[in-house]
């Protein structure tokens, strides 16, 4: 390494350090099934609930999908050889993209590379230098990102404050245009967007909706999201998902009108740029939708399954913020806390997510818990025993 790459390097590593924010990447293996295998020093060999990972339905490891990969990587090979508009297309992809049509009523759908890069190629496409950006502030990087590369002005409202969005809204030059975006279930709260309003706001003022529905789809309105839950679907001009998290598998899309997937198959860089999804990704991924449409039942039990351990959780005190989803944060606050908990679920043979500042605010470092509709009684008498030896109130 050059001496001025060395010092760059040393001197960023030594600023994360002294910030307490070095992040590594855990000792673990099987992390998308059930129970984990966990590697590290104190707990190795040890296999923990995996409360940790996005897979809310079990299909990473379900014999569907991996039956319908294997299949596709017979038929098309390994790899797609190219980006979408060279030679990288193939049959499984105009399937997986009508599929997707009827499945959001939308007259156009495209498949992405994944979640960030729809989000990426999605905003920068959309928006410019004249464009103003409306965001919740609590919304992923990707969509950060995206406005980022877009160069548009980034307003960002408080989160889920309708009321702060139509003030800001009321500022903004009358000509200027507009685009709103939000996820419709945060990542790190577990809770829902406020969509009704945000569509009343949108119509008033002449704004353009993108909606993310990474978190909701395959749970929400029969895997359809919240949008299509709150009946709203019609209304949203750009819906954006992920296959990576409830459909387990990889890749992210957009649906919308025949213009708006025209436009991005034409600007999109993150799309255009970069090679196709191999086939047993995207064979995968239909898979994955046929196996939603098929069980809407999945999503609905995990959400009672969430109701039912956010209420035992609050009856011991613990303090589960806004959460109205399958994703549950127990805040803590401290960050030295929080670490403690995680290590001490792990002993009681839990693996969760401990989430600290800068990913969410300050003295609001979290236990992030992602529930699974493959969960059972014993999962469930597990994660409720554990919290109640936790003790809220034990301070070390
Ligand atoms: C709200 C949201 N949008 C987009 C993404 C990115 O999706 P992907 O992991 O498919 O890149 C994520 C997940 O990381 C997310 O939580």
């Amino acid at each position: 390494m050059s001496e001025t790459i060395y010092s760059r390097v040393e001197n960023g590593l030594d600023r994360i350090g002294c910030e307490g924010h070095l992040r590594s990447i855990p000792d673990i293996d099987h992390g998308n099934d059930l129970y984990l295998m966990h590697k590290g020093k104190r707990h190795k060999g040890k296999r923990l609930l995996n409360l940790a990972s996005n897979n809310y339905l079990g299909l990473a490891g379900s014999e569907s999908l991996k039956q319908a990969a294997m299949r596709a990587v017979e038929t098309f090979g390994v790899s797609s050889g190219a980006s979408r508009l060279i030679t990288g297309n193939y049959a499984l992809y105009d399937e997986l993209e009508q599929y997707l049509c009827s499945f959001k009523k939308t007259p156009a759908a495209l498949v992405m590379n994944s979640g960030y890069a729809a989000n990426l190629g999605i905003i920068s496409s959309l928006a410019d230098r004249k464009t103003l950006v409306f965001s919740d502030r609590l919304n992923h990087a990707s969509i950060i990102d995206g406005i980022i590369l877009s160069r548009a002005g980034h307003i960002r409202y408080r989160h889920s404050d309708p009321e702060h969005l139509e003030f800001l809204l009321q500022k903004a030059p009358e000509q200027a245009q507009k685009i709103l975006i939000t996820d419709t279930v945060f990542s790190m709260d577990g809770d829902r967007a406020a969509l009704p309003e945000l569509v009343l706001l949108c119509k008033k003022h002449k704004v353009a909706i993108i909606i993310d529905e990474a978190h909701a789809t395959g749970l929400l309105g029969l895997g359809k999201g919240l949008a299509a839950e709150l009946g709203l679907d019609q209304d949203i001009d750009v819906q954006m998902g992920t296959f990576s998290k409830a459909l387990g598998s990889f890749g992210g899309y957009v649906a919308g009108s025949r213009e708006l997937i025209d436009l991005l198959t034409n600007r999109a860089r993150s799309f255009i740029y970069s090679t196709a999804l191999p086939p047993a990704v995207v064979g995968a991924n239909l898979e994955a939708l046929r196996q939603v449409e098929a069980h809407p039942e999945k999503g609905k039990k995990l959400q009672f399954m969430a109701g039912d351990i956010r209420r035992y959780l609050n009856s011991l005190g613990y303090n589960t913020g806004s959460s109205t989803t399958q994703i549950i944060p127990v805040i803590l606050g401290e960050s030295r806390k929080t670490m403690q908990f995680q290590e001490k679920l792990k002993e009681l043979g839990i693996y969760a997510g401990a989430v600290r500042p800068p990913t969410v605010a300050r003295n609001s470092a979290r236990l992030r818990l992602c529930l699974r509709a493959d969960m059972d009684d014993p999962e469930i008498e597990l994660i409720k025993n554990a919290f109640k030896e936790l003790d809220i109130s034990q301070e070390k």
